[in-house]
């Protein structure tokens, strides 16, 4: 492990997908991050990707009610729908790990499904996967339908809580980033409202009137977000919401400490 230490960084749902269009990537985005990926990797910083599900996700998991767990209802078509959403997420982490092969950083995709089990924080699984030696080949996770050892069967795990604990558990973790789609940091009000503006510093107290779409969003949106990243600022000491479309400012953070976007605080 070098000096520069290890880099936990999220791709958010809302960055590499159109989230109200089923399955439909934003092929820019992926490729605009993954160059950022490459500067960091070069620079010799070692990364461990997660990435959300966005409309490869949120939109048949909802319409199937899979983060509720098994209903006996509709058990069959749950399970297909299990299938198919975990078939859609190895198909986008290839994408990602296809746009990092391009520009020759080799990535090793993790499928939940196959190695955690559980939902929330506390879910189980072997987290070693994660703690590469060198930065030869970059582990890459994501929010996933997982098995559950409960009645419930099956459940969402978000990438929100995978981001929880790679930053708690690996060690020499100097950034937690979550990267977002279309805003440039944590905002005092929904995106589309006028009054929004960026908060510098969010910590635990702050209130802000997030926008939590249900009616897309699976899992706790923001708000679940907000809640994981001030945990992890009681260990971590950056840990940042940024704009995923502005590369500049990732970097600007990572050789500055500072940048346009959300600091969290304890
Ligand atoms: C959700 O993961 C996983 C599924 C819906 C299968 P995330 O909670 O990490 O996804 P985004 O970032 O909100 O899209």
């Amino acid at each position: 492990m070098n000096s520069k230490g290890r880099i936990v960084i999220k791709l958010g749902g809302g960055l590499i997908t159109n989230k109200n269009l089923s399955k439909t990537i934003n092929k820019e985005a992926i490729k605009n991050v993954c160059n950022t990926i490459k500067q960091l990797n070069d620079e010799g910083y070692v990364l461990i990707i997660v990435h959300g599900a966005g409309s490869y996700g949120h939109i048949l998991s909802k319409k199937m009610d899979i983060a509720n767990g098994i209903n006996n209802e509709i058990q069959e078509q749950q399970i297909n729908a299990v299938q198919q959403i975990r078939s859609n997420m190895i198909e986008l982490n290839n994408e990602v790990i296809k746009s990092l092969k391009k520009i020759g950083l080799v990535a090793i995709g993790y499928p939940p499904s196959k190695w955690a089990k559980g939902i929330g924080k506390d879910f189980t699984g072997n987290l070693d996967i994660f703690e590469t030696i060198n930065n030869d080949k970059i582990p890459i996770c994501f929010g996933d339908v997982v098995d559950r050892d409960d009645s419930n069967k099956f459940g969402i795990l978000s990438g929100d809580d995978l981001m929880y604990r790679i930053s708690m558990e690996i060690p020499n973790v100097n950034f937690t980033i979550f990267l977002l789609g279309d805003v440039d940091g944590v905002l005092t009000n929904p995106p589309n409202n006028l009054n929004a503006k960026l908060i510098k510093n969010y910590s635990k107290n702050d209130i802000t009137n997030t926008s939590h779409s249900s009616d897309i969003d699976v899992t706790g949106g923001i708000d679940l977000k907000l809640l994981r990243a001030v945990e992890i600022s009681k260990k971590i000491e950056n840990v940042w919401f940024l704009n995923g479309n502005r590369s500049e400012r990732i970097m600007q953070l990572i050789h500055t400490g500072t940048t346009i976007g959300t600091k969290i605080l304890p």
